[in-house]
């Protein structure tokens, strides 16, 4: 029993034309996946990776895939999750258990995330529709939530533009929106939100940028009825280019969603540090998500799982780095004591100590050099607090403000 091939195209990072990169295949019965590099890739004398650690890249050999029942990771995070899963199975009726590669096939390339595309031809076809541009902002907006409140369309043609683009990952109702040649993540607050997430993302992303970390650059619009709307720039769209991700879950080798367990052993900052290293990043990026961390147990962001992190491959530089930080947000309803990811080898608590103990895994030579950055760091944590604090309603600076103090005096 096994399925039809799913093509899979590649935008270039040279030139930006398609190839074909490979094709994949499911069986159905053990829930193995196949993924082998097409003969015309390998031909062309292309080389490109498409996953540097789970599938790289070996012309000739199948590549068996068992997460996910038998999807590879890569292909897994060019799936919609919670939200675009939802959509399709409204739409096409798809049972509770459909197979991942259904998502995959059915969610659609335009909006997809990265640079891989899917489709049922060898030869790659990628439609190149055009994005709703920013002055459709409050429109699309006010559509998603319609959306999600399952009410009748508000705007028949944004409604069917909106179901027609499920692909992009993560819980939360989004699409994307287009400023000139640039590309923008769009989150609208949800009647069901207990606080002003889109407002608490936008100031925690900005926070991020004020302490010199590479977080995404957001926008945050007050519009009319308290319509409250994020927008969060894509790092892996610039005008027609697309650029190649691959999620911190992948990095990890480790199923997120969760399924079990054994899986949240897998979910380490200090491996995902060298999973980096292994890729080709340099020291820096290391370092950076050591930062990241910190300012994740000083925020209080226990959302930090391993889907919202990424590494992307930077063309110019022929290599994997570090993707912006994105989805960095506060727990919006209570102080966590915990992160989601292993600060240090069996270590989930916000502690000095727990961020610590493996920092030689993130590229510092000794601890007192480890200590000394965290100590620097912290500083920079807070003062850049007080640069963004203004952002802040009076409800979330009751919430972040103490917080702050909190888990500044664990981590000193
Ligand atoms: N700035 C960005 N640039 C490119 N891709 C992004 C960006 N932000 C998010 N993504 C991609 O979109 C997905 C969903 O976005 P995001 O994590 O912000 O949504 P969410 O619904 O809040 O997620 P969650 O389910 O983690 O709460 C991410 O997992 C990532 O693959
Ligand atoms: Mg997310």
């Amino acid at each position: 029993m096994t399925s039809k091939p799913l093509y899979v195209y590649l935008q270039r990072p040279d030139t930006g034309d398609w190839v074909t990169v490979g094709r994949y295949k499911l069986d159905g019965e053990s829930e193995i996946g196949r993924f082998r590099y097409a003969p015309s890739y390998e031909a062309a004398g292309h080389a490109w990776t498409i996953d540097p650690v789970n599938l790289p890249y070996l012309p000739g050999r199948d590549w068996e895939a068992r997460r996910y029942r038998g999807l590879h990771d890569v292909l897994r995070d060019a799936c919609p999750d919670a939200w675009g899963k939802m959509l399709l199975q409204r739409q096409h009726n798809l049972p509770a258990d459909a197979h991942d590669s259904r998502y995959l096939a059915l969610a659609g390339n335009v909006d997809r995330w990265g640079a891989l595309a899917v489709g049922p031809s060898a030869t790659p076809s990628v439609a190149a529709l055009s994005s709703p541009r920013l002055p459709m902002l409050e429109a699309l907006s006010r559509e998603l939530i319609a959306l999600f409140e399952r009410r009748p369309a508000l705007d028949a043609r944004l409604r069917q533009r909106l179901v027609a683009t499920p692909s992009l990952g993560g819980a939360r109702p989004k699409t994307t929106i287009q400023d000139a040649d640039r590309y923008w993540l769009v989150k609208p607050f949800l009647p069901t939100d207990a606080a002003d997430i889109p407002l608490l993302e936008h100031v925690a992303q900005q926070w991020g940028r004020a302490c010199g970390l590479n977080f995404a650059e957001t926008v945050h619009h007050a519009l009319g009825d308290g319509l409250s709307v994020v927008r969060v720039l894509r790092f892996d769209r610039l005008g027609k280019r697309r650029f190649m991700a691959v999620s911190g879950a992948s990095l990890l080798q480790t199923e997120y969603p969760f399924i079990g367990p054994e899986e949240s052993a897998r979910w380490s900052y200090p491996r995902l540090a060298e999973e980096l290293k292994r890729i080709g990043a340099p020291l820096a990026d290391r370092v950076e998500l050591f930062d990241r961390m910190v300012f994740n147990a000083v925020a209080g962001n226990d959302d930090d799982h391993p889907r919202n992190h990424a590494a992307m491959y930077h063309a110019q530089e022929n290599r994997w780095r570090l993707a912006p930080a994105f989805d960095v947000v506060p727990n919006p309803v209570e102080a966590p004591r915990a992160l989601t990811m292993q600060l240090s080898m069996g270590r989930f608590d916000i502690s000095r100590e727990a961020a610590l103990a493996d920092a030689i895994r993130f590229g510092f030579k000794t601890l007192d050099e480890a200590s000394a950055h965290l100590d620097a760091l912290l500083d920079r944590i807070g003062a850049g607090f007080t640069r963004v604090e203004g952002l802040l309603s009076p409800e979330l600076r009751d919430l972040l403000q103490p917080r702050l103090q909190d888990n500044l005096a664990l981590l000193r």
